[in-house]
């Protein structure tokens, strides 16, 4: 039968979305008009053709750049909806979100406007289509740590209204030069407050990045992670205590963590008992939502059936659902 169809049809849940990277150009074009923000380039067309990366920042610098259209709470729940349009079309059952409030509230967005937009279509989403979702609010760690703690004390207040939805923190944006060990702190607080915690680590920075996300944060699963094989030991960690890696094969191809598909080492982490997942990232910028990046690997990696239901199944298992939720997807 035919492989889109495979894949689509198995229950997925995705875990490393970022919500700002969803926003289409299309979208992204409509919401410049509505709101009389003058963009530097003329069509749709032309804003894609500048989606051609050289690495991390080459794509952050647009991807902060693109999120400047987003002032209304409606352009919150407008780009957010479209997002869980696209995860119910690709058999998504469940989204674990990541925003990134700093990057609204730098240009004079108020952070309850960001969750309000964002909440309101998570929670009809979900009414409407069955498709779940859950936020993870986002540090960037090219910002201090005391911005990272003024942004928590931000939108505590709003754990009373959101709390159902926003479960977990992140830590995302360039990767080399701000370790780790900067958000220590943050990180134990928010891990004290209950939160689950989550950091992006091994995409563009070392393995030492990863074993720093596990010792000093205290993350239960690493964003991207691919760099881990550098280090055996930190390897067999990972095997060991089960600790999920959400990887995104067509993200890391388009910001040139590697050259080609071929070259990608899930299916070897998979095989080597690494609870590995697969996810989209930024999918309005990386060319592919979450059924484009399991069927990009099951063809350049020569996936079998059986290893694709896996990465579905691992999916599941490292989300943050309760377990009864998680085994009606099992
Ligand atoms: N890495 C780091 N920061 C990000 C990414 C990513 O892949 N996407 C959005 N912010
Ligand atoms: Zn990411």
């Amino acid at each position: 039968a035919d492989l889109r169809a495979f894949v689509l049809g198995l229950p997925k849940a995705e875990l490393h979305l970022h919500i700002e990277g969803s926003l289409e150009p299309e979208l992204l074009f409509e919401l410049a008009r509505r709101n009389g923000i003058a963009l530097p380039y003329a069509t749709v067309e032309a804003l894609r053709a500048a989606y051609a990366f050289g690495d991390l920042q080459s794509f952050l610098d647009l991807y902060y750049a693109g999120a400047r259209v987003l002032i209304t709470e409606r352009d919150f729940y407008d780009m957010t909806m479209a997002y869980m349009r696209r995860a119910q079309a690709d058999g998504v059952a469940h989204a674990e979100i990541m925003f990134d409030p700093q990057t609204h509230t730098g240009r004079g967005v108020a952070i309850e406007t960001v969750f309000a937009g964002i909440a309101r279509a998570l929670r009809e989403a979900q009414a409407s289509t069955g498709v779940s979702g859950y936020l993870i609010l986002s540090f960037l760690r090219h910002l201090s740590e005391e911005q990272a703690f003024a942004t928590l004390a931000a939108a505590l207040p709003l754990r009373e209204q959101y709390g159902d939805l926003w479960i977990g923190i992140g830590l995302d944006s360039a990767e080399r030069g701000n370790p780790p060990e900067k958000f220590a702190r943050v990180f134990a607080h928010c891990k004290a407050l209950g939160f689950r915690l989550v950091a992006h680590a091994g995409e563009e920075g070392p393995a030492a990045y990863v074993r720093d996300a596990l010792d000093l944060l205290q993350v239960e699963r690493i964003d991207h992670g691919v760099r881990s094989e550098e280090d055996p030991a930190l390897l067999q960690r990972l095997v060991d205590a089960q600790i999920p890696l959400t990887v995104c094969p067509l993200s890391n191809l388009k910001l040139r963590v590697l050259r080609d598909l071929r070259d990608h080492n899930l299916a070897r982490l998979l095989r080597g008992g690494v609870m590995v997942t697969v996810n989209s990232d930024d999918p309005a910028y990386f060319g592919g939502y979450v059924a484009d990046n399991y069927i990009a690997c099951a063809q350049a990696l020569g996936l079998s059936r059986q290893e694709l239901a896996a990465l579905a199944r691992n999916s599941i298992e490292a989300s943050f659902l309760p377990w009864e939720q998680k085994e009606k997807l099992l």
